[in-house]
């Protein structure tokens, strides 16, 4: 495996949380591949910030994901705690589809000295659930999986949701509004 592999693996340590190798190595490959081509190092995705629409929040991006992924894990267990099999929820889908959907994010945005990261040119005319998408198809992660990182944001507001993107969609903006984020 590749050094940024196990940067990677280090810096967000929920990929674990797949217990499916394959799904997990296709998840992490996606990562690698935005990493490459967005033009970020481990290092300086250490530095993103969380959002740039909410002022002086010092969340970084990798905080987040492995909050909300880590989030999506405990509401899947409670719900499966209390509802058993009256329930189908697939607990591996559901933490790849965390751990993709921002994955686009690496190109939505470039790094940035100052700021730790900007808009970039690709962000004009995709933003991240598109690129995330695109990132996971490359990898062959499953439908179910893509679904998650496609309908997760308000792209996938008139588009009927998965439990598992139920899940990870309120998970994602239970992060982004208790800080102040919008919409
Ligand atoms: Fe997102």
């Amino acid at each position: 495996m590749s050094e940024v592999y196990d940067q990677l693996n280090e810096l967000i340590p929920e990929f674990n949380e797949i217990q499916d190798e394959q799904l997990r190595e296709k998840t992490i490959a996606a990562w690698v591949d935005g990493l490459q081509r967005g033009g970020w190092t481990p290092q300086q995705l250490t530095k993103f910030p969380f959002s740039l629409l909410i002022e002086g929040l010092e969340i970084s991006f990798l905080e987040h994901i492995r909050a909300t992924a880590k989030m999506s894990a405990s509401i899947h267990d409670t719900l499966k705690e209390h509802y058993g099999d009256k329930l189908s929820l697939n607990r591996d889908y559901l933490i790849a589809g965390a751990l993709l959907a921002d994955v686009g994010k690496l190109m939505e945005y470039q790094p940035d000295d100052v700021k730790g990261a900007r808009k970039a040119e690709h962000g004009n005319y995709l933003r991240h659930p598109f690129s995330s998408v695109g990132l996971g198809w490359v990898q062959g992660l499953p439908d179910e999986v893509l679904h998650i990182a496609a309908v997760h944001s308000k792209e996938g507001k008139e588009f009927r949701r998965s439990p598992e993107a139920i899940i990870f969609h309120h998970a994602d903006f239970v992060d982004f509004q208790i800080f102040g984020g919008g919409y």
